[in-house]
């Protein structure tokens, strides 16, 4: 058989092949064999060289047209083979896209952690509040009794906004507190409200994002205590942990706007692999907390010979991730459909406190 007719054999039953392998580690079996560095091809290449100039005149051009029309065909086949393997992909992964839009639109945590403490607040006789997000330095600090130029000031990270004419800059609210002002400022006593809201702080890790959750409590009447305090926290985190009881304890700690502060823990269990809570010698730090600063009432035109109260704060992120046991708070924002299965949401089942948070 002359060297053209062999090319001509090879031609037919590659083409072949090519058209009938199956998926791409077939058609890479077919290219390894003919074309690879030991393959069939490659190895007629390799005997251009022992041939006489007459024999390489033709064999050579008719080598390197197979070897560059196999190479063609494999390629186009494989294109082929990927876009086939792509529209099964899609056709088995289809996903409802109006699941996934609601699930990051309300950043899941809303739904997990907020409307989960919010539901158990509102059943404890709490109204709900809100404040903008885009705050004054007035409600976000001054009102708050962050002394002008203190560093507690720098201490929440803030992100500022560019100055005004005037060369005053407002803010991403650092936590849900300035709500507290806007409350006592339009509303009388007696206050009972809960205030969730995105808050916004510059920090990225496992444990931090720039824009985060918080829960805001506040309530003014003339005799409520810290004892009240106390007792509503540690009801409110029994329902939400579903512990018979979430025994606390309450450390002092220094926040501007309240006097005294404090900090509270939970007793937990840190033995095991996840955190329990309600059991265990261990303590989880919470929230901050304390009776409302008498200057924070006279900011606000309340009389602090008459009125009093108490405010707490927490990061919902944080509980949430307790709760769920989960190891990184980023996810949480993007909205992975694999992950929210898994960790069981239903963004439209809304938490109450009769359905449960689980
Ligand atoms: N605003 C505080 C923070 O973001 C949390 C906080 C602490 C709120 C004590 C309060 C409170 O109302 O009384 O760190």
């Amino acid at each position: 058989m002359s060297v053209l007719d062999e090319l001509s054999t090879i031609e037919t039953e590659v083409m072949a092949a090519v058209s009938g392998a199956a998926d791409e580690s077939a058609l890479e079996a077919v290219r390894v064999a003919e074309l690879g560095k030991k393959g069939r091809v490659s190895g007629l290449m390799k005997t251009l060289g022992g041939m006489s100039p007459e024999e390489r005149q033709t064999a050579g051009p008719a080598l390197n047209g197979l070897r560059d029309k196999l190479a063609t065909a494999i390629a186009a086949r494989k294109a082929e083979l990927e876009m086939a393997a792509l529209n099964q992909r899609l056709e088995t992964e289809r996903e409802d896209l109006t699941y996934r839009r609601s699930c990051s639109r309300r950043a899941l945590l809303l739904d997990a952690g907020v409307r989960g403490v919010a539901a158990i607040f509102a059943d404890m006789g709490f109204a709900v509040a809100e404040g903008p997000d885009i705050e004054d330095d007035f409600h976000n600090f001054t009102a708050l009794n962050f002394p002008e130029g203190h560093p507690a000031r720098e201490m929440h990270d803030t992100f500022f906004m560019k100055p005004d004419a005037e060369g005053r800059r407002k803010v991403l609210r650092t936590h849900t507190s300035p709500v507290q002002i806007r409350t006592m400022m339009n509303q009388k006593p007696p206050i009972r409200v809960i205030i969730p809201g995105r808050v916004y702080r510059k920090d990225w890790d496992a444990t931090h994002t720039p824009m985060f959750h918080q829960i805001e409590g506040l309530v003014i009447d003339k005799s409520t205590h810290m004892g009240h305090l106390k007792s509503c926290l540690t009801e409110a985190f029994s329902r939400f942990f579903e512990v018979e009881r979430a025994e606390s304890r309450f450390r002092p700690h220094f926040f501007p706007f309240t006097e005294p502060s404090a900090e509270m823990d939970i007793r937990c269990d840190r033995s095991g692999k996840e955190i329990k809570v309600g059991e265990g010698d261990d303590w989880l730090e919470i929230l901050g907390c304390g009776m409302v600063h008498p200057n924070v009432l006279r900011n606000c035109g309340l009389d602090p010979e008459e009125y009093q109260g108490f405010a707490f704060g927490l990061g919902v992120d944080r509980l949430a991730m307790l709760k769920y046991g989960m190891p990184d708070l980023r996810p949480y924002f993007e909205a992975d459909v694999d992950w929210i299965k898994h960790y069981g949401f239903k963004p439209w089942l809304l938490p109450s406190v009769t359905g449960g948070l689980s």
